[in-house]
């Protein structure tokens, strides 16, 4: 939950409450249990993905209405729906290089395989595959495996595709840095009419935030400040931590700043954390717990 790619979606109540749901029905299906935690001896950045995209997707389940019932048929083809990565041979599957055109096929065939794999699981609902067959297809056509455009790609088709994107270009692999949360949603929305349903990408924005937690912030007077806190109403006015002044001098102390408070104050833009000499994981833990 401390996990800044995770922005302020967390209404952990809920969120909490649909994932206990989820397991429930999951552990009831042994064979996706096992499934899940095979990938998880095979590849744990796919794993964790995994898990990400699944309460990513269902919070932009929540936020369309689906009942319980739909929200678990979501969940659960979020969490399967890379199991194809199995099926990928490791060299591959983690290179740390471009892969050449000859391994890109085999990586794109873990669509094709996964969805051949879930088939044979008992009790895993065909809607649930369509997540895991339709991650790849892309608003315009150009996706993968089959090419699908626009209505033909199913809606959980589209909520996991918006959702991926996001999670794999946030992360950190071996071969790049993740993009900061704020970036990666810029980046989104500008592929919105291209690659994805541009109604979907903007709820997901609603959801995580123009700002999520954790972001770190330039304001107007050149203080450099910590997201730490979204503000549902006005969100380029979040909550902050200060963390320097204006002058670029640490502050002994932070000091907790409400931006809908102080309207002579503004954001001018977010700052990647590595260009400052800052641990947010520590400072929000030392701070905020
Ligand atoms: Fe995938």
């Amino acid at each position: 939950m401390n996990d800044v790619r995770l922005g302020r979606l967390v209404d952990v109540k809920e969120v909490t409450e649909t994932v206990e749901n989820l397991v429930e029905q999951i552990l009831d299906n042994q064979e996706a249990v096992v499934g899940l935690s095979k990938l998880q001896d095979y590849d744990d950045y796919t794993y964790t993905h995994s898990l990400n995209v699944c309460i990513f997707c269902l919070s932009i389940g929540k936020a369309l209405g689906y009942s319980k019932d739909r929200l678990s048929v979501l969940g659960v083809g979020a969490l399967t729906h890379d199991f194809g990565k199995m099926l990928v041979p490791k060299k591959i599957l983690n290179k740390p290089g471009r892969l050449t055109p000859a391994e890109f096929k085999i990586m794109q065939e873990h669509v094709v395989r996964g969805v051949d794999y879930l088939k044979q699981l008992s009790g895993i609902m065909p809607e649930a595959i369509q997540v895991a067959f339709e991650h790849h297809e892309r608003h315009s056509g150009k996706g993968y495996p089959r090419g699908l455009k626009g209505e033909e790609i199913s809606e959980f088709g589209k909520i996991a595709a918006v959702v991926d994107v996001y999670d794999a270009i946030t992360s950190d692999r071996v071969y790049h840095r993740g993009m900061i949360p704020s970036k990666a949603l810029r980046k989104i929305y500008e592929w919105r009419y291209h690659d994805f349903d541009p109604e979907l990408v903007e709820m997901f924005i609603k959801i995580v935030g123009i700002y999520p937690l954790g972001s770190l912030v330039r304001l107007s007077d050149d203080s450099i400040g910590m997201v730490i806190e979204g503000n549902q109403t006005n969100s380029v006015r979040p909550k902050l931590l200060v963390i320097y002044d204006g002058k670029g001098n640490l502050l002994p102390e932070p000091k907790k700043l409400d931006l809908s408070s102080v309207l002579s104050m503004r954001i001018l833009g977010t700052l990647n954390p590595e260009e400052i000499e800052i641990d947010i994981k520590k400072t929000w833990d030392k701070y905020l717990l």
